[in-house]
């Protein structure tokens, strides 16, 4: 079972590591607790996901692909699943940071091997990677790139 308390911390821990960010993509996320909590924090926050039952927070219907125009100053996801290399690769194309919580990989791989190759790809697309953690139990490793 995931940390109830992902959101908060995480939108605390974006807010700490952009502070001069204002738009932000929430990737797979989900209903919309994420959203809520950057907005608490003062990120003017977009959320992409399939999820129809969800909380009235700005919400995009539909999977993030890599031809999504970017209108946004950092792209963001929680536990993303199946989204998290499109995160990496987004960011990449856009030349945008971004910053994970990655839980379960896209590629058959366990959680050790698929961050090392998550932080691997994000250094060979170009990006400076920093690696955090929540505190809270759980998959709570935070993987961030800044473009160099
Ligand atoms: C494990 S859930 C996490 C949801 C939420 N972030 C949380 O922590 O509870 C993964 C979510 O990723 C979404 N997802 C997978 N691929 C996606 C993509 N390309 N774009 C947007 N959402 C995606 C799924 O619909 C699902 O809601």
């Amino acid at each position: 079972m995931a940390d109830k308390r992902r959101f908060e911390l995480f939108a605390a821990y974006l807010k700490g590591s952009f502070p001069s960010a204002r738009r932000v993509y929430d990737v797979a996320g989900g209903m919309g607790r994420l959203n809520q909590e950057l907005t608490k924090a003062g990120f003017e926050a977009l959320t992409f996901d399939v999820r129809v039952k969800r909380l009235p927070v700005p919400f995009a219907e539909r999977r993030l692909t890599l031809e999504e125009p970017c209108a946004c100053d950092l792209v963001v996801g929680m536990h993303p699943d199946g989204a998290t290399s499109v995160i990496v690769a987004y960011a990449a194309r856009h030349r945008i940071p971004f910053s994970i919580v990655p839980c379960c990989s896209d590629n058959g791989m366990s959680y050790k091997p698929w961050m090392r190759h998550l932080a691997a790809a994000a250094a060979e697309a170009g990006f400076m990677v920093e690696e955090g953690s929540l505190p809270m139990p759980g998959r709570s490793r935070v993987l961030t790139g800044r473009p160099r």
